[in-house]
């Protein structure tokens, strides 16, 4: 049983949180919205009143917050109560850059951990993440981790992020280029579900799945935000930068909270 920090309790947050505490471990839990906490103090956890309150005494503190900026401001409010020996694992996704710039900034003794996931809401609920872990994972965090989803260790700290970074830019792209591709066949005047059928029965299956899921909840924002940390990244991502615009426009139509998955009907009025 491990001592864990969690703060940021939203769409992936709460049901990762939720998980460890029914893996019977003691969970103190902070979030920007308060309401949000909630479920999981009727649940067992308790409410810190602010992220240096969370930390105080956890050999582990969990991050799952928006992007770099909130990972930042809800670590600086942390330091405080951060104490050595503790680590800090953040599973937000914010890319290599802000791994390593973050890790530099925490009270000494504190260690650090970048360990994003791949897989959205269902997969949280269940248990079922994949998790690209960078730097040391000490012993303490392996069962916070193993309660999640199953690990795959990256190498130093940032290899994690940067691999989750690869990943999920080839999906959100992927997925993209076949919401493009299905507003072309109902500009062709191609049957909606033949459309789908035979995507589906191609090599981008699996991007299909995700283009068509009414479960999941990845905000087109957040989305965008991924496909932005990769053009920081690297020059000359046309195809990226591409689908980023189509994002931002999805974004604007629908919500920045709308589901990826959005920008497949959106793009079906905008060529209808
Ligand atoms: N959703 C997915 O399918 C999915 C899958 C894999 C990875 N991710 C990544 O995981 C992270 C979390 O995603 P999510 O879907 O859980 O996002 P979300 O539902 O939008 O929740 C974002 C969380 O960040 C907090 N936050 C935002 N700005 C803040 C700030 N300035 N200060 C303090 N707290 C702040 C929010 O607090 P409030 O409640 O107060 O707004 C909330 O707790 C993101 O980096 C995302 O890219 C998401």
């Amino acid at each position: 049983m491990t001592e864990i920090a969690f703060l940021g309790l939203g769409a992936m947050g709460l049901p990762m949180a939720r998980r460890l505490l029914d893996a019977g471990h003691r969970l103190t839990v902070w979030n920007r919205t308060a309401a949000r906490a909630e479920p999981l103090a009727a649940a067992g956890a308790r409410l810190a009143r602010n992220p240096a309150q969370a930390v105080e005494g956890a050999e582990v503190v969990v991050t799952m917050l928006a992007d770099p900026a909130a990972v930042e401001a809800v670590l600086r409010d942390a330091a405080p109560g951060l104490r050595p020996g503790t680590t800090v694992v953040d599973m937000s996704t914010i890319g290599p850059d802000a791994v390593r710039d973050l890790a530099g900034r925490l009270p000494a003794g504190v260690a650090f951990v970048d360990a994003p996931v791949m897989g959205s809401t269902p997969r949280a609920e269940a248990g079922e993440l994949t998790i690209f872990a960078g730097g040391e994972v000490a012993p303490a965090v392996e069962p916070v981790l193993a309660a999640l989803g199953t690990v795959v260790h990256c190498g130093p700290l940032g290899s994690g992020a940067a691999l989750k970074l690869v990943n999920i830019t080839a999906v959100i792209t992927s997925v993209t280029a076949v919401a493009e591709a299905l507003a072309l066949a109902g500009a062709l005047g191609v049957e909606r579900e033949a459309a789908e059928r035979s995507l589906a029965a191609g090599p981008l299956g699996a991007i299909v799945g995700r283009a068509l899921d009414t479960y999941s909840a990845f905000g087109l924002g957040l989305a965008a935000k991924d496909l932005a940390l990769a053009l920081d990244a690297a020059k000359g991502l046309r195809v990226v930068a591409a689908a980023g615009e189509q994002l931002h426009a999805a974004a604007g139509e629908r919500g920045a909270g709308a589901d990826l998955s959005a920008v497949v009907t959106h793009l079906r009025g905008v060529t209808a």
